[in-house]
C-alpha cells in the first residue's frame, strides 16, 4: 500500500472507516490460518459499500476488526478517526458504543424481552436517560414498522420482523456506521429484499453502511462493492454508481413509512451532506 493509494488529503476527515494493509492470523492446531493478508479499504462518510467473497475468505474477521470486536496482527484500522490499536478494551467498547451498530445473520436478540425492551436496553446502553430512550425507541420501531408489534416477544416475529428489530437495536445509539454481516442469510428471497430497501433508506438518509453478503442481489443494492480474495479486498473506486440501475426497481411498498421524516432518531436524520 503506498500513499498513492490513499484518497487525497481533503477526502481524510470524510473516511469513517480505514483499514490499511490489514493482516489477521488464526492460529489453528495444524497450521495458522491467514484470514486477512494485507486488507485495505476506505469507506466515506454516507457510504454504502457490499463486501462479498467466498465463505471462508475473512468477511466477518473483516467486520470484526472494524468494529474492534478482535485485534489486527499486522496493519492499522480506524473507526471515526480514532486508531484501533492504541485503544484499550474499555475504549474499545466506548468507541463501539458511540460509533457502531452491528447486525448478524442469526438476529442476536434478547429473547426474554419484548420488542419495546430490546430497543430501550439498546438505547439505555449508550447513554440516554430513560425518558430519551423510551422516545428514542418508539421512534425507531415506528420508522422500521414494528410499532403493532412492540409488546411482541421475539420468538412471536417472522424472520424479517426480527431483522428489522435488531436493525433498530442497532440504530439506537446513532452509530456513525452500521456493520452488517449476512443481515439476509436466513430470510427468504422476500424478506431479504424488505431489508435491503430498508437498508437503502438508511442510506439515503445518510447513516454510512458496511454490508456482508452472500447475495448477489443484496450486493448489487449497494453503492459499491468489494472483493475480498486471498484475504485482500479489491473493488471499484468509491463513488462508482455500480448497483444503481438495481435502486430504480425495488420497493415493496411495506416500508414507505420510511420515506416520511420521523422525529430525530438515527434512521431519521436527514443526509448529511457528501
Ligand atoms: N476464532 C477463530 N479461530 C480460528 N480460525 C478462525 C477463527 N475465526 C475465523 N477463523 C478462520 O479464518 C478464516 C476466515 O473466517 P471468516 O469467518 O472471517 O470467513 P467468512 O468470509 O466470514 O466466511 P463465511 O462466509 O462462511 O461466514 C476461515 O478460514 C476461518 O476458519
Ligand atoms: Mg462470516
Amino acid at each position: 500500500m503506498t500513499d498513492a493509494d490513499l484518497p487525497a488529503a481533503t477526502d481524510q476527515q470524510d473516511v469513517v472507516i480505514r483499514l490499511v494493509a490489514g493482516h489477521r492470523v488464526f492460529d489453528a492446531e495444524r497450521a495458522a490460518v491467514h484470514a486477512l493478508r494485507g486488507a485495505s479499504l476506505a469507506v466515506r462518510r454516507g457510504e454504502f459499500v457490499a463486501v462479498m467473497g467466498p465463505s471462508g475468505s475473512g468477511k466477518s474477521t473483516l467486520l470484526n476488526v472494524i468494529a474492534g470486536l478482535e485485534r489486527l496482527d499486522d496493519g492499522a484500522v480506524t473507526l471515526a478517526g480514532a486508531s484501533l490499536s492504541e485503544l484499550s478494551e474499555a475504549a474499545l467498547a466506548r468507541l463501539r458504543r458511540r460509533h457502531v451498530g452491528m447486525v448478524f445473520q442469526f438476529f442476536h436478540l434478547l429473547d426474554a424481552m419484548t420488542v419495546t425492551e430490546n430497543v430501550l436496553l439498546a438505547a439505555r446502553l449508550s447513554g440516554l436517560p430513560r425518558r430519551a430512550a423510551t422516545r428514542r425507541a418508539h421512534d425507531l420501531l415506528d420508522v422500521l414498522g414494528l410499532l403493532e408489534r412492540a409488546e411482541a416477544m421475539p420468538a412471536m416475529l417472522s424472520g424479517g420482523e426480527r431483522q428489522r428489530l435488531a436493525i433498530a437495536r442497532a440504530l439506537a445509539n446513532e452509530p456513525t456506521v452500521l456493520l452488517a454481516d449476512e443481515p439476509t442469510g436466513a430470510l427468504d428471497s422476500a424478506g431479504a429484499a424488505e431489508i435491503l430497501e430498508l437498508f437503502r433508506r438508511l442510506h439515503a438518509r445518510g447513516q454510512t453502511i458496511l454490508l456482508v453478503t452472500h447475495d448477489r442481489q443484496v450486493a448489487a443494492g449497494a453503492q459499491r462493492i468489494v472483493l475480498l480474495r486471498d484475504g485482500q479486498l479489491d473493488g471499484q473506486a468509491p463513488g462508482s454508481p455500480s448497483g444503481s440501475a438495481l435502486h430504480a426497481g425495488l420497493g415493496d411498498g411495506r416500508l414507505d413509512r420510511l420515506a416520511s421524516p420521523g422525529t430525530g432518531t438515527a434512521a431519521a436524520r436527514p443526509a448529511r451532506p457528501a
